[in-house]
């Protein structure tokens, strides 16, 4: 197949079959209580219906999200001699740069074209979970580019917060108080990629995509995009598109909000079809401490709950996921080097299947 060719099963409906969801958070940092009960339950409904949602009057300044683009670009166009010199496999705790080669333990018969810088939430080098090591805890390290650092820390400390403001509408909305939640979250493993997908001359199918379809394995993710690609699976199990609003982040729920609620809130597929085109984009996971036990929350306990969703880590599910995504995890496995004391299933209990290949 041809450059620029979809094969059936990468194909979605698109903006002009589905209506997509946009939330104006405005009212969760200015107004009463009113104001803010109107914006969860409008979270709520999106959540329940399409699993996604776009924001606008999230409070986050362009100038930022400007800036973000042009750190990623600067950093992923340098050399790979560069790069390498912060390759993610030199630490225990998954920091610095991933090449695309890492991805998926299927390469090459599979190919996710993408590459990424990944830092994370930053704790102490004296964290206990960071000297226990693969714990997705600790410190983070950065390439040296002048200015990068604070850029980056800027963008992430505020996506983060806008992250507990979601958080604490998601609560309200759910009718739970936001401590019962926030209690998890004093060094979460919440994630921050920036990744570049690479130009290429391949088709798009089943095996060569941006990123294969899967849902995030935190409370919800919080994505900024600079490029066409990006497909969701809706309430329905069919795909449609998700292009880029300018300004706007997408929210999807992920895994943890799914138990919580005892899956009134669906845990979000997606993926990201191969364009062939450069595109890059910045997820945020927000996340839990890595010790975190996640099961529906106390009112939405009912026997089939429970036995639907039984108790996980929050840091293990991440750690689990992460050995099938990332080669030299697996391969520390292999070796001996990483020692899960948790099972490593083939897939995720969260995956769900499309109705249909394609609309
Ligand atoms: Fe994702």
């Amino acid at each position: 197949m041809p450059r620029g060719t979809i094969s059936n099963d990468q194909k979605a409906l698109t903006v002009d079959d589905a209506t997509l969801p946009v939330v104006d958070l405005a009212g969760l940092f200015a107004g009463g209580d009113e104001a803010k009960a109107s914006v969860a339950a409008a979270l709520g409904e999106a959540a329940r219906t399409s699993g996604f949602f776009y924001t606008t009057g999230h409070g986050v300044a362009p100038e930022l999200m400007e800036a973000m683009f042009a750190a990623s670009r600067e950093f992923h166009e340098k050399p790979r001699s560069f790069k390498m010199k912060y390759w993610s496999g030199f630490t225990t705790n998954h920091r610095g740069y991933v090449p695309f080669e890492e991805n998926g333990s299927d390469f090459p018969k599979v190919i996710n074209f993408n590459e990424a810088w990944d830092m994370s939430y930053e704790a102490p080098a004296d964290h206990p979970d960071y000297l226990a090591e693969w714990r997705m805890t600790g410190p983070n390290v950065w390439p040296d580019i002048p200015g990068w650092k604070e850029t980056v820390s800027t963008y992430y400390d505020a996506v983060f917060n806008l992250g507990l403001r979601l958080l604490d509408a998601l609560a309200l909305e759910l009718g739970v108080e936001t401590e019962e939640l926030t209690q998890h979250i004093t060094y979460p493993t919440s994630q921050l990629r920036m990744l570049r997908y690479l130009e290429n001359d391949m088709p798009a199918t089943k095996d060569v995509v941006g990123i294969q379809a899967h849902s995030d394995f935190e409370c919800f993710t919080i994505l900024l995009q600079g490029g066409p690609g990006l497909q969701v699976m809706n309430a329905e199990d069919v795909w449609i598109e998700a292009p880029p609003i300018p300004g706007c982040f997408i929210v999807n729920i992920g895994d943890i909000f799914e138990t919580w609620s005892g899956g009134q809130f669906k845990s979000t597929q997606h993926r990201v079809i191969n364009s062939g085109r450069e595109r890059y984009s910045f997820p945020l996971f927000f996340g839990l401490d890595y010790h975190a036990v996640v099961e529906p929350l106390e009112k939405f306990r009912t026997p089939e709950t429970v036995e639907k969703y039984p108790p996980m880590k929050a840091g293990e599910h991440l750690m689990r996921m992460s050995i099938g995504a990332f080669r030299y995890m697996a391969e520390a496995k292999a070796a001996g080097v990483l020692v899960p004391d948790y099972e490593v299933p083939e897939e995720n209990p969260f995956k769900r299947e499309a109705k249909e290949p394609g609309p």
